[in-house]
């Protein structure tokens, strides 16, 4: 959507607290033992409170609240009980909702307890590479310039981009356009940022595939060999700078 109005300024600020809060209340509960069927159960109760819906579960009749996807599970892992978190895994949780008509979405990648290096570093360049990418994130700069940034971080690190998962526009619906916003550059994606433009921008580095396949649930993407970190947050791009909601 492009946001015009203080109500739709205010109304996507709201739900990206909640999202944003849900998210960082899961990574900091996300410890050994647990499993990511109970982190679910606590996002349930937070969207409750606060007057809040899951979008996955409203939108998309997903088996959970959020996404909590570990280790090859990429992104859309299923929340399960015997899905059980444990020290060294990396770990990715993606929150997004709706309240009042407005639409939010962000999520995170990290390492639960002390982990193999190479995991620590994707999570910290997927998050470098979000934000060198939001400098791009302009009214009147070209969408590709995103892809192009995020591609480049990965590449200074001698890291990849998963191409086949990107970031989309949000607002009014969890995905609505612009339909894509590729992590590499593609020339004819041209199309110019507008002042209110509302996107989620999600790198996902990965340590050697580019693509990800998705697993016999119906839901969870995996790859084979690589280990893949992804940073999302919700932004209302605008002339004095951008706005995250999910902050
Ligand atoms: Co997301
Ligand atoms: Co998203």
């Amino acid at each position: 959507m492009v946001a015009k109005t203080k109500k739709d300024f205010d109304g996507l600020k709201a739900i990206g607290k909640i999202c944003g809060e849900i998210r960082d209340e899961l990574v900091h509960s996300a410890k050994p033992g647990i499993s990511t069927k109970e982190l679910d159960e606590i996002a349930r109760e937070t969207f409750e409170k606060a007057g809040a819906q899951s979008a996955p579960k409203g939108e998309y009749d997903f088996p959970g609240y959020t996404c909590i996807s570990i280790n090859k599970e990429i992104a859309h892992g299923i929340p399960k009980r015997k899905r059980i978190i444990q020290e060294g895994d990396i770990v990715n949780i993606d929150v997004s909702g709706s309240k009042n008509g407005y639409f939010a979405d962000t999520g995170i990648s990290f390492v639960v307890g002390k982990g193999e290096t190479t995991l620590q570093k994707i999570c910290d360049v997927s998050k470098e590479a979000f934000d060198i990418g939001l400098k791009k994130a302009k009214p009147g700069s070209k969408k590709n310039a995103l892809g192009k940034a995020v591609h480049n971080v990965a590449k200074r690190y001698g890291l990849t981009v998963i191409k086949n998962l990107t970031g989309h526009g949000v607002g009014r619906s969890i995905h609505e356009e612009p339909k894509h916003i590729f992590n590499y550059y593609t020339r004819w994606d041209d199309e110019i940022l507008k002042d209110g433009m509302v996107i989620a921008f999600e790198p996902f580095i990965s340590t050697s595939e580019e693509e990800v396949f998705q697993s016999e649930d119906g839901w969870t993407f995996l790859t084979d060999e690589s280990f893949v970190a992804q940073y999302e947050h919700t932004i209302i791009l605008t002339n004095e700078g951008p706005i995250i909601t999910t902050v």
